[in-house]
């Protein structure tokens, strides 16, 4: 693998509010750049927001602002979410940004020139709720009622306009070529296989723009180079910033990217027709499109008609209740990486909390520095060359581990790797009821000979721990550096090389050194009861 790393998530509508949706797509996208930057690579990390929807004006003049003070209020409160969400993006993209702006002009022109655009008249579905045209098996076969929206179950219009197409069915063999020969393009394999299908009926050209009218609502968007009676297709603007973002000559290195995130729901904008784009455009494809499936809450898909969206106010009380480590790694942990929906569901959390980091590395780390503090005076116990006990051989076991988390980090299994770190966990629990530390202690003073034996056992379980911990990091990162402070383990620089291999290393620079004070510390996260009734968000905030 490159050692670059690009990786990006939808940029979401401006109109909505953030809620577990938006927040997930970009967790996953985070801790999957957390780990990437721990492995050493160099990572860039790209989230914002689509701003040329029609109902940023119709919205923003029933608020009485202008679609860009409406934009603007509301792309902030994705970014103030985003960094309640301990979000490490390197830059969150609008596209009424200049800079984006302007490269869309380039984009489509250079288009143009190629021939791949031509004026012609568009009759069919659209769905207004998704800014989107369909198809008429799609229109008709939608689950919610022919010639409904499949996404949000509302009317269809029949529209007839004049626009300007992208020739989509040009690409369409180089396409199928494509992801036939190249099994991680699209990602999981259900939607991979849903994909090749529909490709099957084959592909028809798409608009690329919509004609402007008096509406003013259709006054806003990009207008198409030489034209001004149409503007850019939000679609097609909202892909574009993929590239846009990075089409600087010190970030260009890092396309093409690794992965681009987002849930099933727009898997065809992103797995046919932008990659479809790129090759019109002449450049090299993303390497992974990786669409998850979706939240739903007590069984029933979140809608706004339905009023049961989990919106960041009350993932603002989870994180006041748990905190946000505990929000992340629950996402992360239960959420639907693959292709099946994950309920969110209260009792669920709890259980999850508690026995994955409360009972886990929380009480482990808390352990195993209450012995430390008690029978070594707070001072890193020596080892003494000792790699283990009980038919224990730490190095290999930490190794194993270590190797574990790559390899699923890297293929995108996030909850695999979460899954690997906490074994390590349970490693040192089973280890420490193996061997009984505590009461190897209470015969010391009798055998003052089995000191050396309760310091290697104790040494190694803080050695394990400080990896575990390490590979926990991406997911619960505020933890983690608690972890660190608290046992001054030396800070990992990554710009000096000091990526997971080396920084994991049994014995390596990073190892716990005897005699390092190894403080007790606050426990990391406290043991939540079960039966608690789930947080309620606080007084509602003025609703988009
Ligand atoms: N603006 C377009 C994307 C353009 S990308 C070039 C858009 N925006 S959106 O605000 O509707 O965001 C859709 C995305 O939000 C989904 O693909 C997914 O990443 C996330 N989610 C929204 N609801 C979700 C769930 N219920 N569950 C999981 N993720 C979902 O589409």
């Amino acid at each position: 693998m490159s050692t670059r790393y690009y990786i990006t998530t939808p940029i979401y509508y401006v109109n909505d509010r953030p809620h577990i949706g938006h927040c997930y797509t970009t967790v996953v996208a985070d801790v999957a750049a957390r780990y990437q930057r721990l492995f050493g690579r160099d990572v860039f990390f790209l989230t914002g927001t689509d701003e040329h929807a029609d109902k940023v004006v119709t919205s923003g003049a029933e608020h009485g602002m202008t679609p860009t003070q409406w934009a603007d209020r509301n792309a902030a409160a994705f970014q103030s979410a985003f960094a309640d969400m301990n979000f490490s993006n390197d830059d969150f993209i609008r596209t009424t940004q200049e800079r984006h702006k302007s490269k869309v002009l380039e984009y489509v022109g250079k288009l143009q020139k190629h021939g791949d655009v031509y004026l012609g008249e568009y009759q069919g579905w659209y769905d207004q709720s998704q800014d989107e045209y369909l198809t008429e098996t799609v229109a008709r076969e939608s689950p919610h009622g022919a010639y409904t929206s499949p996404v949000t179950g509302k009317p269809l219009v029949k529209r007839s306009e004049k626009n300007y197409f992208f020739k989509l069915s040009k690409y369409e063999p180089m396409l199928r070529k494509h992801i036939e020969a190249n099994p991680d393009f699209i990602l999981p394999a259900a939607r991979r296989n849903e994909v090749m299908g529909r490709l099957r009926e084959g592909l028809q050209d798409v608009p690329l723009s919509r004609p402007i009218t008096d509406d003013p609502a259709s006054q806003w968007g990009i207008r198409v180079p030489g034209d001004n009676s149409q503007r850019i297709y939000v679609w097609i603007d909202a892909l574009f910033n993929y590239l846009s973002a990075i089409d600087t000559p010190e970030r260009r290195p890092f396309w093409p990217p690794a992965v681009h995130v987002m849930a099933k729901d727009i898997l065809w904008f992103h797995a046919v027709i932008w990659p479809c784009m790129l090759m019109a455009l002449g450049e090299p494809l993303p390497r992974t499109v990786y669409a998850h499936a979706y939240w739903v809450r007590e069984g029933k898909k979140m809608s706004k008609s339905l009023g049961n969206f989990i919106d960041i106010d009350l993932l603002h009380a989870y994180i006041a209740r748990y905190s946000r480590d505990a929000v992340r790694y629950y996402l992360i942990a239960q959420g639907p990486h693959d292709a099946t929906d994950s309920d969110f569901a209260h009792g669920k959390f709890v259980e999850v909390y508690n026995a994955d980091l409360a009972n886990g590395i929380g009480n482990a780390t808390s352990r195993v520095g209450n012995m430390i503090a008690k029978y070594f005076d707070g001072k890193c116990p020596d080892a003494k060359g000792n790699t283990g006990l009980a038919g224990h051989d730490w190095p290999s076991i930490i190794r194993t581990h270590v190797e574990g988390v790559i390899a699923k980090a890297d293929s995108f299994d996030l909850p695999g790797a979460l899954g690997d770190a906490l074994k390590l966990v349970n490693r040192v629990d089973q280890y420490i009821n193996i061997t009984e530390p505590f009461k190897i202690a209470k015969k010391i003073e009798a055998e003052p000979a089995r000191k050396d034996e309760l310091a290697a056992i104790l040494y190694h379980c803080a050695e394990a721990l400080r990896v575990a911990t390490l590979l926990l990091s991406p997911a619960i990162p505020e933890a983690a550096a608690k972890v660190f402070a608290n046992w001054s383990c030396k800070a990992i620089d990554l710009a000096a090389g000091h990526a997971l291999a080396h920084a994991a290393l049994w014995g390596g620079h990073h190892s716990l050194q005897p005699g390092q004070a190894i403080a007790k510390g606050e426990p990391l996260f406290m043991r939540a009861d079960p039966a608690e009734a789930a947080p309620v968000a606080a007084a509602a905030a003025p609703k988009a």
